[in-house]
C-alpha cells in the first residue's frame, strides 16, 4: 500500500504469542518501558501492538468499541500517551467481519462500522491496525467479499487519516481463508500475512519459511510479507533454532514483531531480538525479499538477500536433523566477480576475506548468516583507479 508508512518492515512487539487473550494496560505499559529499557526501541523496534480481547463484547449506544474497563482502565488515547512519550508508536487488533477470531464469542468486529471504527482509532491516536477476517457472514465468505471488508477499512483510514492527520498502518492478518491470493494484497495493506498462525515449536516455523519464501516477487518497501510474529524466547524451540527463526525472517524482509514477555526475556533473546547487523539486512532500504540460491529440497538451504549497497546477505540453514556442511559461492549469490570478497558474520560481527566460497558445517536446525561485499575489482581488466591515475 503506497501510503509512505512502511518503507521497511515495521518492526515491534504484540502480545498475542505470549499472552494469548490476556492483554491489559499494564502489560502494554511496562512493555513500552522495557523496549526503552532493554534497548529494543534503540535497535529498531517501534510499535508495541494490542492485540485481540482488549474491547468489550459489544457496541455502546453509539455504535463506539469500548475498550474492557477492567483491562484498560484508562482507556486507549491514554495509553497512547503513554507508548508516545517514550517514543514509540501504539498498535491495535481488529477484526473485518462480525466478531474477532478469538474463541468464546469473540468481541466486535468491524463490518458495517469501517468509517466510525478508523475515526475511532484515528481519534485515539493509534499508529498501527492488524485487522483479522474471522466470522464473517455466510454470504461473505468468497474472495472478492474479503477483499471488499478489506479495501472498505483501507479507504476508511486513508479519509480518518485525511480528517485527523493520523497515519495508520495497515497490516493485513487475512490468511487466505477464503482462497484470496496473496498477490491481492499489496495495493492493500502494508503487510499481510501469508500463512496461518504460527506456534512456538521447530516444525511450524519452518512450515512457515516454506510457503513465504516463495512470495519474495511480491514484497518491497511498504508493502511486506508477513510470515507471523516472533516467538523467540517463548520456550518452545532451543536457542539455536531461535537464531535460526530471526535469521531467515531478516533474510525473508518480515516484519519483526516480537512476541514473547520483554519484561523477563532471558539475555540469550535479547541477544537474538537486538541483532543489530541481522535487523540492518530486514531494515534494508533497498526492501528485496532473500530468494533461495538452491531449491532447499535436501533441507539444506543458502538464501541471498540483495542490499541497497550491492552487497548480498546470506543465510546458510541447516533444516534437517544431522549436522551438514552448506556451501554457496559468490557467484551463485548473484554478485560480480572479484578477486576476494568480505564476509561479515553476522552473530559474531566479525570480518574475514573469501575468494568466494561460503561454508560452514552447522548443527542440525542451526544457521550463519553473512554480509558478503567484492572488496577488490576484477583481476581480469583495468581497475579504474589506475586508469584515472594514468590519464589524469
Ligand atoms: C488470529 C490471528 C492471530 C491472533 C488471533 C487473535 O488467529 O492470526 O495472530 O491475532 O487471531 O484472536
Amino acid at each position: 500500500l503506497d501510503n509512505g508508512l512502511a518503507s521497511t518492515p515495521p518492526m515491534g512487539w504484540n502480545d498475542w504469542n505470549a499472552f494469548g487473550c490476556g492483554v491489559d494496560e499494564q502489560l502494554v505499559e511496562q512493555t513500552a518501558d522495557a523496549m526503552v529499557s532493554s534497548g529494543m526501541r534503540d535497535a529498531g523496534y517501534r510499535y508495541v501492538n494490542i492485540d485481540d480481547c482488549w474491547a468489550l463484547p459489544n457496541r455502546d449506544a453509539a455504535g463506539e468499541l469500548v475498550p474492557d474497563p477492567a483491562k484498560f482502565p484508562h482507556g486507549i488515547a491514554a495509553l497512547a500517551d503513554h507508548v508516545h512519550a517514550r517514543g514509540l508508536k501504539l498498535g491495535i487488533y481488529q477484526d473485518a467481519g462480525v466478531h474477532t477470531c478469538s474463541k468464546g464469542g469473540g468481541f466486535s468486529g468491524s463490518l458495517g462500522h469501517e468509517r466510525q471504527d478508523a475515526m475511532r482509532f484515528a481519534a485515539w491516536h493509534v499508529d498501527y491496525i492488524k485487522y483479522d477476517d474471522c466470522n464473517v457472514p455466510a454470504d461473505g465468505q468468497n474472495v472478492d467479499s474479503s477483499i471488499a471488508r478489506y479495501v472498505a477499512m483501507r479507504d476508511a483510514l486513508a479519509e480518518a487519516t485525511a480528517a485527523t492527520g493520523q497515519t495508520i498502518v495497515f497490516s493485513v492478518c487475512e490468511k487466505g481463508d477464503y482462497g484470496v491470493p496473496n498477490s491481492a494484497w499489496p495495493g492493500i495493506g502494508n503487510l499481510w500475512r501469508t500463512t496461518y498462525d504460527i506456534h512456538d515449536n521447530y516444525g511450524r516455523m519452518v512450515w512457515i519459511l516454506h510457503q513465504n519464501v516463495a512470495l519474495a516477487d511480491l514484497a518491497g518497501p511498504n508493502r511486506w510479507n508477513d510470515p507471523d510474529m516472533l516467538e523467540v524466547g517463548n520456550g518452545g524451540m532451543t536457542d539455536v533454532e531461535y537464531r535460526s527463526h530471526f535469521a531467515l525472517w531478516a533474510e525473508m524482509a518480515a516484519p519483526l514483531i516480537a512476541g514473547t514477555d520483554l519484561r523477563t526475556m532471558s539475555p540469550a533473546t535479547r541477544e537474538i531480538l537486538t541483532n543489530r547487523d541481522l535487523i540492518a539486512v530486514d531494515q534494508d532500504p533497498l526492501g528485496a525479499q532473500g530468494r533461495p540460491v538452491t531449491d532447499g529440497a535436501d533441507g539444506h538451504w543458502a538464501l541471498s538477500k540483495p542490499l541497497a549497497d550491492g552487497s548480498r546477505a546470506v543465510t546458510l540453514f541447516n533444516e534437517t536433523d544431522a549436522p551438514a556442511t552448506i556451501s554457496t559461492t559468490a557467484a551463485q549469490l548473484g554478485l560480480a566477480p572479484s578477486v576476494d570478497y568480505q564476509l561479515r558474520d553476522l552473530w559474531t560481527h566479525t570480518t574475514t576475506e573469501s575468494a568466494g566460497t561460503i561454508t560452514d558445517t552447522l548443527p542440525a536446525h542451526g544457521s550463519a548468516s553473512y554480509r558478503v561485499t567484492p572488496s577488490r575489482w576484477p583481476s581480469v581488466g583495468t581497475p579504474p583507479h589506475v586508469a584515472v591515475g594514468l590519464t589524469g
